[in-house]
């Protein structure tokens, strides 16, 4: 989704910084992006519907390059086409105020007629730009530039994260939040902002996040925040320790690739210090729950969207499996306009790679307001549902590029499946030998998830994409924990192949999509050689009882003899298979878009962070 950053330099150019800032950004999605500077007292906007080579183009050679304070921003379009009057920077109508703005203003239409009633003539069809007039009108209030924003978005209705850049003698760069995150660092050099704590990495590591309701003024060596109620505050800052080249490609064709082959790490890294063998006993750390926290809870409410959501459902069963609590799993999107009936016993556990969905946000708070405590299980230090629940675990991926999640899903289940154990621990479910056996299953499971993605494993996909590249649909089934694999696997090849997919729990085959079974339909089967493998094994049969092609990906010998095809998987504990037997389907998805020239990183429509509804 959108994209933000600013600089406030005390001599250097700013320009090459922001348009660095916004290709670190660019994998979050956008359809247009454009940069506001001054150049002395003059604010100048260039922006252009496109990729950040138009803007490029745009920029031309060197007229602007003596800039040092400037704001930038990639727009994923909400109000109004993806077109250059729509992209960001807005202006006033004297052109002395620059705004960019991720988020939405709910009530723009409202503002925008009063606006217009007092002869503003706007020039977009945003939502942003009655941002830009509402500071302007501050301003000639003779406020100063803090107070007209602070002024300004007392105006507004709904959610933004925006920066906010003047013109004039007294040049200001100023920031604020209420929703959707922006964070700050500042060095003897200059001053720096973004939505996105990646962009800041190249300035600095110690990074301040806003709090909602905060407006931030930036200059060079110094940040001054203050909250809603106007009071200057000191925020936190936050040491990330994310390595830089982390979110290079390092020499891989793509990110996705590049992070498929990161997954042993993130597994080995997200178990760091966090299991105690000797003990058989796991150890979260932060502001864990204690074991009488832990024995208190009737039930977990699973929330999240999307691969997460899938996460989640495998966490289901390790929750019931491990720990013996109740769990259930709901698309954040639903659950906030259900009317839930939680009871205050129920641990609201958010899911999320960004932690900064806004639907599972939502979500979450929701789940507060109702009285429940709420755990995160998220890859994102500083984010939002990080920041705002009771308790926290980070799953240690590092940053992920691609759009496509893939090594933050393997993360979260290994954070799942470590708090499964430590809740199971606590209530007495697992003794302290039954936890260790779980634990070494976890330790073993590693150098399997690196051999998934070796050479001979990649070619062995590869060469299947390339038979079933041509296939008219794909149908993904499994059963028990790996009835989510196969919407996860389906998931994965929809979203970067736009090949059409369905992911089912294979008992329900029968109750319709058989149906579609015929030779141009292929069937992935997830087939461990676990308690459901017979029933497995029936389905394969039946699809094939109908000239369906049956690739199987598991560990279970025998449907792996009666289907068409196989990628055997290491046989592992019951409640891992997930974690291996996702990553052929990963490579499967990956291979096919690759065969059919689809841009695997970045596909079409979609975004890396959903940060609206
Ligand atoms: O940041 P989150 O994990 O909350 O994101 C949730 C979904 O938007 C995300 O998993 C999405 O489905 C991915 N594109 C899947 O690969």
């Amino acid at each position: 989704m959108c994209g933000i950053v600013g600089v406030y330099l005390r001599q250097d150019a700013c320009l090459p910084i922001l348009v660095a800032g916004l290709r670190v950004l660019e994998y979050r999605g956008y359809d247009s992006v454009g940069v506001g500077v001054l150049q002395g007292p003059e604010v100048v906007v260039r922006k252009r519907a496109g990729r950040i080579e138009e803007l490029e183009k745009a920029l031309g050679q060197g007229d602007l390059s003596d800039a040092s304070i400037g704001i930038g921003h990639s727009r994923w379009a909400t109000h109004g086409a993806p077109t250059d009057d729509n992209a960001h920077p807005h202006t006033d109508v004297a052109g002395r105020v620059a705004v960019v703005h991720n988020g939405i203003i709910e009530n723009y239409l409202e503002m925008r007629r009063e606006l217009e009633e007092k002869g503003v003539v706007l020039s977009s069809e945003t939502d942003t730009e009655i941002i830009a007039h509402l500071i302007a009108e501050e301003l000639d209030c003779g406020v100063a530039l803090d107070q007209a924003v602070h002024r300004a978005l007392g105006r507004l209705q709904g959610y933004y994260a925006l920066a906010v850049l003047i013109g004039g003698d007294r040049p200001q760069l100023v920031c604020a939040r209420k929703g959707p995150p922006i964070c700050v660092t500042a060095t003897e050099q200059g001053a720096f902002l973004a939505s996105d704590a990646l962009a800041l990495l190249p300035h600095g590591r110690e990074i301040v996040f806003l709090e909602d309701g905060d407006v931030a003024v930036l200059a060079p060596a110094s940040i001054t925040v203050r909250d809603a109620d106007g009071r200057v505050v000191e925020r936190p800052a936050r040491r990330i320790d994310w390595d830089a080249q982390a979110s290079d490609k390092g020499g891989w064709p793509h990110y996705m690739l590049k992070e498929i082959h990161e997954q042993a790490d993130v597994v080995g890294r997200c178990s760091k210090g966090r299991v105690n063998l000797a003990r058989g006993a796991v150890e979260l750390g932060g502001r864990g729950f204690t074991d009488h926290e832990l024995r208190k809870i009737a039930r977990v409410q699973f929330l999240a969207c999307g691969t997460a959501l899938h996460a989640a459902l495998v966490g289901r069963y390790m929750l019931e499996g491990l720990a013996g609590i109740a769990s259930d799993v709901d698309f954040a999107s639903e659950f906030r306009y259900r009317q839930p009936v939680l009871s205050p016993q129920t641990l609201a556990i958010g899911v999320s790679q960004s932690g900064e969905t806004a639907d599972t946000l939502a979500a979450l708070r929701l789940a507060k307001e109702l009285g429940c405590s709420q755990l995160a299980i998220c890859n994102s230090i500083g984010s939002s549902m990080v920041r705002e629940a009771d308790s926290s675990i980070l799953i240690e991926a590092g940053p992920e590029i691609g759009v496509a999640s893939t090594k933050a899903f393997i993360g979260m289940l290994v954070a799942v499946y470590l708090f499964a154990i430590r809740a199971g621990r606590a209530r007495g479910v697992l003794s302290e030998k039954a936890a260790r056996g779980r634990l070494e299953e976890l330790h073993k499971v590693r150098p399997y998830v690196e051999r998934l993605y070796g050479e001979d494993m990649s070619a062995r996909v590869e060469g299947l994409a390339r038979r079933h590249v041509k296939a008219k649909g794909f149908l993904f089934i499994g059963r028990g924990v790996n009835y989510p694999i196969a919407l996860e696997g389906a998931l994965k090849l929809k979203e970067i192949s736009y090949k059409h997919a369905e992911g089912y729990p294979a008992g329900e085959m029968k109750h319709g999509p058989i149906a579609m079974i015929e030779p141009e339909m292929t069937t992935v089967v997830l087939a461990s050689n676990d308690a459901v493998a017979s029933k497995v094994r029936q389905n394969i049969e039946q699809v094939r009882a109908r000239g369906g092609p049956v690739i199987c990906v598991g560990s279970d010998a025998e449907s792996m003899a009666v289907a068409d095809e196989a990628v055997e998987v290491p046989e592992v504990g019951p409640w891992l298979s997930p974690l291996l037997n996702v990553i052929p389907l990963q490579l499967f998805s990956y291979f096919i878009a690759r065969e059919l020239g689809c841009d695997i990183d970045k596909p079409r429509n979609l975004a890396k962070s959903v940060t609206v509804e």
